[in-house]
């Protein structure tokens, strides 16, 4: 590796002899993912930049396993899938989960395929969350990002379909003056909607539970019962992935270069020292050959997910050193940068299904989604709960902060836990969803706790496992999440035993009748649920954008810190959970980041 103690002139020599050998771009995005292929198109709109996308995986625009919506689960498993698994989770029987990620030019947005039941009722959904939780970005100290400053790259990205008359009568509703109509990505609502009459027993027993209808979803306001919007061109019933929407019509550009490879490290042209930032100068990747080949160019942006990104940070030496499980001195990789947050904060959720059987024979898709806030749930209750989870934050954030063995501080944990505690209890922002779903003769509800304080992480294990993150999400390592988990359990539980739906109820299913008696206590509940917990497939803020000191690894232009010409674009950012699913926002933060880029360009 090149230290800062080499005179200029090598360093010149060095950065000539790479160009020449390799290529040289003024942009490498490492991921040709739902946010580095915004980047990809923005960028390389103007001829004279030169972008080269760095992506493992295949082109996957003639699978039908990706293209036809009909299709569900098949991607699954397949080589497009990267068939990740968690470490074992203690709240889950000790099982190592799998884990879904999509490995295709396209990213995550290709695949959506977990297990049969969830995919039928989950998949391309289009929810952007609630407004306070985006405020909250600029309250940690991220100047210009709310959702103010978002909403016109929510409208900017979409194309959406204005829903039919049959598609209204079956229950479709929209606020046309909050959707985008020239974007790249298309929404609406499939043809195959399921019979309105099953949508009128959904949204008359909902609102028999206290849950209004809410018109439109994407309004900054997700509280109530509402028919989301889907990415598909309803017309030519086709999924829009990211691929389709930002990459397939600008492939030819000249400008524009995707090579298949994994990226393996940022090459470094300077180090950090005496308060100069380090400089890189392009990255280093293996072929799918599994050869090792660099290329030059004059920024480096990470777009590899939120699993993956800060692998590649920590196998460039940029991270925590002194922390054993990120083994950045044990692995032989010189830290470049200290940045203890590379990897923290990860926030998942859990995901729960409960089925049963039903007298109707309903087929069609039902988009359809309950989101409840804490008064929701615990009703009367909620502000003696307010008052005893605000008290035991100093105990969870000690408890996070002592499992990340010393990479996050307790003070600042404590500190976003607070801002999250009044998001939950001040500013009313949901914190529970619930999916309801229909198929056949079953009657399906999933659903997961949104605003989680149990915060994991994502690792690298060794110099050479850049394709084998360790995910540790650490389901209910706080027990108030488990809380909130049984509480929307029972709450799907009363909605089928609720009429009118309940009329045509049946049998339980999932789990099979008695195991879950309308009288289980809390443990009974738990259990259930530990046992059959998936993830939800919404990993965030494991390159958290906050300041430095509180543990964010990116400033609010996304560059990261230590680094002039190093930025991260994806999930990594988001710097707390929020009530939405994540491709609506990543697609606005895309937007958004590619404006700062060339903003940061102009004035250098
Ligand atoms: C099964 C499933 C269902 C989902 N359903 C929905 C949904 O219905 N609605 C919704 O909004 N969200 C959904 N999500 C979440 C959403 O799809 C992801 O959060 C989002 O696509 C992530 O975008 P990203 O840009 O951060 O990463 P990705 O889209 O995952 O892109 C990362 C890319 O980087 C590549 N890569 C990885 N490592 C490297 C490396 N070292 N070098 C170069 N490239 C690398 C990967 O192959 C991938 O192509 C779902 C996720 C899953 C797994
Ligand atoms: C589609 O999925 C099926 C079932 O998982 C698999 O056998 C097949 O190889 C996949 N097709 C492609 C083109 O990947
Ligand atoms: C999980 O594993 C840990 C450590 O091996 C053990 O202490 C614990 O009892 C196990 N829990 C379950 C539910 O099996
Ligand atoms: C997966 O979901 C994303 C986000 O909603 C969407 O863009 C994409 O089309 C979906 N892909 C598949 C194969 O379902
Ligand atoms: C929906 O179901 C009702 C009752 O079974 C039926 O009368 C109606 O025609 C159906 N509508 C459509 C659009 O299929
Ligand atoms: C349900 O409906 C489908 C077609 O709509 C039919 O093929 C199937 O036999 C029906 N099942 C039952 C149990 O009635
Ligand atoms: C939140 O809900 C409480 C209780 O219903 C109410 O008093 C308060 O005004 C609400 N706050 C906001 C910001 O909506
Ligand atoms: C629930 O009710 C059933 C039958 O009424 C009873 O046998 C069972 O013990 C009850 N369970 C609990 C946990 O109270």
């Amino acid at each position: 590796m090149r230290s800062s103690t080499f005179p200029p002139g090598i360093l010149l020599g060095i950065f000539i002899a790479r160009a020449a050998c390799g290529e040289t771009f003024d942009y490498i995005i490492a991921g040709a993912g739902t946010c580095g292929l915004v980047l990809a198109n923005r960028l390389s709109a103007d001829p004279n930049i030169r972008v080269a996308v760095i992506e493992p995986g295949e082109d996957v625009r003639s699978n039908v396993n990706v293209t036809n919506p009909a299709l569900f689960t098949v991607a699954y498993g397949t080589s497009i899938d990267w068939q990740y698994s968690t470490t074992p989770q203690p709240a889950a029987s000790n099982r190592t989960i799998p884990w879904h990620a999509g490995k295709a030019i396209g990213g995550t947005s290709t695949i959506n395929g977990t297990q049969c039941v969830r995919v039928l009722i989950k998949g391309m959904t289009y929810i952007r969350g609630d407004k306070p939780q985006f405020d909250a970005w600029e309250r940690l100290g991220n100047e210009g990002w709310n959702w103010e400053s978002l909403y016109p790259y929510f409208k900017k990205i979409e194309k959406f379909t204005v829903p039919s008359t049959a598609q209204t009568a079956a229950g479709a509703t929209y606020d046309a003056d909050i959707h985008g109509e020239t974007g790249h990505v298309h929404t609406g609502f499939p043809f195959s909607l399921v019979n309105g009459s099953f949508h009128g027993l959904a949204a008359d027993t909902w609102d028999a539970l206290g849950y209004p209808l809410n018109e439109d979803v994407n309004s900054g306001s997700v509280r109530g019962f509402s028919t989301w919007p889907q990415t598909l061109d309803r017309d030519r019933n086709l999924r829009f992935d990211a691929a389709r929407s930002y990459y397939y019509a600008v492939e030819d550009r000249k400008n524009l270069r995707l090579i298949r490879g994994t990226v393996k490290r940022i090459t470094w042209a300077r180090s950090s020292a005496a308060g100069q930032p380090a400089v890189a100068d392009g990255v280093e990747y293996v072929t799918t050959n599994g050869e090792l080949n660099a290329v030059t160019a004059a920024e480096v942006i990470l777009s590899a997910g939120a699993l993956r990104s800060p692998l590649i940070l920590e196998s460039s030496g940029v991270g925590n050193p002194s922390l054993s499980t990120s083994l950045l001195n044990s692995l032989g990789i010189e830290t470049k940068i200290e940045l203890p947050g590379v990897g923290e904060y990860l926030q998942e959720q859990p995901n729960t299904i409960l089925a049963y059987s039903s007298t109707l024979n309903l087929s069609g898709s039902t988009p359809y989604a309950t989101f409840s806030t804490a008064q929701d749930m615990f009703g009367d209750e909620t502000s003696s709960i307010e008052t005893s989870t605000l008290a035991r934050i100093p105990g969870w954030a000690k408890k996070v902060a002592a499992a990340s063995n010393g990479a996050v501080e307790a003070a600042n944990v404590e500190k976003l836990f607070r801002v999250q505690h009044d998001l939950i209890f001040k500013q009313n922002v949901t914190l529970g969803e619930t999916l309801t779903a229909v198929t056949g003769g079953y009657f399906y509800s999933a659903m997961w706790l949104l605003l989680p304080f149990s915060w994991g992480s994502v690792h690298l294990t060794s110099a050479e496992a850049i394709d084998a993150p360790a995910i540790d999400p650490k389901y209910f390592f706080v027990d108030f999440d488990a809380n909130v988990q049984v509480s929307l359990g029972r709450l799907a539980q009363k909605f089928w035993h609720t009429k009118p739906v309940s009329d045509f109820v049946g049998g339980s299913v999932l789990p099979p009748d008695g195991v879950l008696p309308l009288n289980a206590t809390d443990e009974q509940w738990t259990s259930y649920i530990g046992d059959t917990l998936m993830p939800n497939h919404h990993p965030i803020g494991t390159a958290s954008m906050m300041s430095r000191e509180l543990g964010g690894v990116v400033d609010s232009k996304l560059r990261v810190y230590g680094t002039k010409n190093v930025r991260v674009v994806d999930g990594s950012i988001l710097p707390l959970q929020f009530s939405g699913h994540l491709t609506a926002t990543l697609y606005a933060v895309a937007e958004r980041a590619a404006e700062l880029i060339f903003e940061a360009a102009r004035y250098e």
